[in-house]
C-alpha cells in the first residue's frame, strides 16, 4: 500500500478548537532561523498571530516587514521565558530552535525544559517540536556513521521530546532528516507519516507549511510524525 494514504493531508485536518477559527496566537522559538523565517510565514499566510522569540543580538532581517510581536530573551534563561509567555497568550508554542552559537552543554534538554515548564504554567494547549531523524524509534533507521558525530545531539533531542510528551500539555513532535535551502521553492508534494522508520528530504518552505497546518488541529496532537517529500 502506499505509504502515503495512511498520511495526514493538510486537506483532511480538522480545527481542535474554536479558537482556530480566528487563529491561533503563536509564540516561536528559533524565529530568526531559517525555518523559524519559514514558519512565521506560513502561520501568517494561514491567518495565525506571531510572536517571534529573539535574543537581543538575533538578526531579524528574515522577519522584517512582517506583521509580527516580538518578545526578547535567551531561551537558556528559565526567567526569560517565563516572562515571554504570560498566562493566557498562547494557545500553541513552537520550537524550532537550532543550538548555533550554543557549541557547549545540553542546549534542547535545557531549552526545551524552559519552555515546557513556562508553557504548563501559561495554559497553552499545543507545544510543536521539531525533532530529528534519530531521536526515539527512528534511531534504528539513523545512519552508524552520522551517529557518530551527531549521536549527542539527537540524545538531547529525544529527551526533549520525551520532556513534552511527560509535561501533559498537547503535543506535536515534527522530525525531519535532511532540510533543503530556505531559497528553494516549496514543492507542495511534502507529507506527514507516523511511519518512524520513514526518512527523506524536505525543503524548508513545505516543512514551514507543514508545520503550521498542524497548529491548533485536533488529528495532529499527541502525535509523532516525520516530515518528507523525497523519499531516501
Ligand atoms: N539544518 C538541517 O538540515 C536540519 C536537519 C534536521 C533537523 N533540523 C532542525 O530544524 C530546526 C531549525 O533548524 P534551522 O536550520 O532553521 O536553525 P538555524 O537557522 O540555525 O536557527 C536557529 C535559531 O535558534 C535560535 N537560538 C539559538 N540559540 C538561542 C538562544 N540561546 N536563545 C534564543 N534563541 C536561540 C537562533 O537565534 P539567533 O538568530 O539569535 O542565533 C535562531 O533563530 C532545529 O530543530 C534543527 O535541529 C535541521
Amino acid at each position: 500500500m502506499n505509504r502515503r494514504i495512511l498520511l495526514i493531508s493538510a486537506s483532511a485536518l480538522v480545527p481542535a478548537w474554536s479558537a482556530y477559527a480566528d487563529g491561533e496566537h503563536v509564540l516561536v522559538f528559533g524565529a530568526s532561523g531559517r525555518l523559524g523565517v519559514a514558519v512565521i510565514q506560513s502561520l501568517l499566510a494561514a491567518g495565525h498571530r506571531a510572536t517571534a522569540f529573539v535574543r537581543p543580538s538575533s538578526d531579524r532581517g528574515g522577519l522584517s516587514g512582517m506583521d509580527i510581536e516580538y518578545a526578547v530573551g535567551d531561551v537558556m534563561s528559565a526567567d526569560d521565558v517565563k516572562r515571554a509567555m504570560p498566562a493566557g497568550k498562547y494557545g500553541v508554542v513552537i520550537n524550532a530552535l537550532s543550538r548555533r552559537g550554543n557549541a557547549e552543554g545540553a542546549f534542547y534538554d535545557v531549552s526545551q525544559v524552559h519552555i515546557t515548564d513556562a508553557a504548563k504554567a501559561a495554559g497553552v494547549k499545543q507545544i510543536v517540536f521539531i525533532g530529528s531523524l534519530g531521536a526515539g524509534q527512528s534511531r534504528a533507521v539513523y545512519p552508524d556513521d552520522r551517529w557518530k558525530t551527531y549521536g549527542p545531539l539527537l540524545l538531547e533531542k529525544d529527551r526533549a521530546e520525551q520532556n513534552i510528551v511527560a509535561s501533559g500539555v498537547g503535543y506535536t513532535i515534527i522530525r525531519n532528516d535532511q532540510i533543503r535551502s530556505k531559497d528553494l521553492p516549496a514543492t507542495g508534494t511534502a507529507y506527514l507519516t507516523e511511519d518512524q522508520h520513514a526518512r527523506g528530504i524536505i525543503t524548508r518552505r513545505d516543512l514551514g507549511k507543514l508545520i503550521v497546518d498542524c497548529v491548533g488541529v485536533e488529528r495532529c496532537m499527541n502525535k509523532t510524525f516525520h516530515a518528507i517529500d523525497r523519499e531516501q
